[in-house]
C-alpha cells in the first residue's frame, strides 16, 4: 500500500491552498454533479443510508462548500457546520447556519452531544487519525453515528493514468500521481482504523464513472488539484506542459472512443456503538 503524501494532511497547506476559499472544491463537486453516470445525488445517497427520527443533533466535520447542509438541516433537529477552514466557513451564507472554525482532532463539543456526525471525504486530511475517531465517539451519544464516505484507492484509476502517458509524450519520466486518499483513508483500510473506536461499522459502496464527451471539464478537474501535483512533476515540465499533453490524449481518444470514461468508486462507513 502506497504512503499518503505528507502534503495531504499538512494543515497550513490544506487552509492556505487547497481549502483557502471554495473556489477548487467547488470545480469538482461540479464535475462530480454534471458527469457522474448513472445521476445518482450522492449525498442524498449517503443520508439515506442511515434511517433518521427527525430530532437528531447533527455536527458536520469538515463540511466543505456545505453539501451537507440543506439535507442536515432538512433531516435533524439542529445542524452545525464545523471546517478546519475559516475561508471555507466565510462561503457559507445559509440562514441561520452554525459555523464552527474546528479541528476534528481537538473538537470544542462536551462528550455526548452529537446524534450523527458526518466526517465525509475528509478523515484523509487529518493528521492524526486515531485522535479525531476517538474525539467523533466521545462527541456522540450512546447509539449515535458516524458517517465517514470516501474513495476507494481504485477510483478513477484512468485519470491517474493520464499523467504518466502524457509525461512519456513529453520525453520525461512517467511518474503516477497518487489520489489524495490514496493509502490515509480509503473503503478498503478504513474499517481497520474505525473498528477499534465502534463496536458496529458497515461498508456501502457506490460504484459510478465520469462519461466525459469533451476534454475541457477533465483538464479543469485536474486543475483543480494543482497545489497538491505540480511540485512532483519532472524537472523541465510545467503544469501548461503537462494539461497541454494530456489534453492531447484526451482529444484523441474522444475522437475515437466518442467519449472518455472514467470508473468510480466512493462509499461510506456507517458506524455505531
Ligand atoms: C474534500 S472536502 C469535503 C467537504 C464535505 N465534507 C463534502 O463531502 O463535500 C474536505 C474538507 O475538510 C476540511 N478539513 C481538513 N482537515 C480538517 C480537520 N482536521 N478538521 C476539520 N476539517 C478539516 C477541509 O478544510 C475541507 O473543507
Amino acid at each position: 500500500m502506497p504512503q499518503p503524501d505528507p502534503i495531504v494532511t499538512d494543515q497550513n497547506h490544506l487552509k492556505s491552498l487547497s481549502y483557502k476559499t471554495q473556489d477548487k472544491l467547488n470545480v469538482r463537486i461540479r464535475t462530480h454533479k454534471k458527469y457522474t453516470r448513472p445521476q445518482v445525488d450522492f449525498i442524498h445517497w449517503v443520508m439515506d443510508t442511515i434511517s433518521w427520527q427527525g430530532d437528531e443533533a447533527v455536527l458536520d466535520v469538515g463540511c466543505g462548500s456545505g453539501n451537507y447542509v440543506e439535507w442536515g438541516q432538512a433531516y435533524g433537529r439542529a445542524y452545525l457546520a464545523g471546517d478546519l477552514s475559516l475561508g471555507m466557513l466565510r462561503g457559507l451564507s445559509h440562514p441561520g447556519l452554525i459555523r464552527v472554525n474546528l479541528d476534528a482532532q481537538r473538537l470544542p463539543f462536551a462528550a455526548d452531544s452529537a446524534d450523527v456526525i458526518l466526517a465525509n471525504h475528509m478523515i484523509y486530511h487529518i493528521p492524526d487519525k486515531e485522535a479525531a475517531l476517538a474525539e467523533f465517539r466521545r462527541a456522540l451519544r450512546p447509539n449515535g453515528r458516524l458517517l465517514a464516505a470516501t474513495n476507494s484507492v481504485y477510483t478513477m484509476t484512468e485519470l491517474r493514468q493520464l499523467t504518466p502517458k502524457a509525461l512519456a509524450r513529453l520525453g520525461a519520466e512517467p511518474i503516477v500521481f497518487q489520489d489524495v486518499a490514496t493509502g490515509g483513508f480509503t473503503l478498503e483500510n478504513g474499517r481497520a482504523l474505525l473498528q477499534p473506536h465502534f463496536a458496529q461499522v458497515a461498508r456501502h459502496d457506490l460504484p459510478a464513472a465520469f462519461v466525459f464527451p469533451e476534454t475541457q471539464p477533465v483538464l479543469d478537474y485536474i486543475n483543480s488539484s494543482r497545489d497538491w501535483y505540480e511540485r512532483k512533476l519532472p524537472a523541465g515540465v510545467s503544469w501548461r506542459d503537462l494539461l497541454a499533453a494530456i489534453g492531447q490524449i484526451l482529444d484523441e481518444h474522444i475522437a475515437q472512443h466518442g467519449v472518455f470514461r472514467v470508473n468510480k468508486l466512493s462509499g461510506l462507513f456507517v458506524c455505531q456503538n
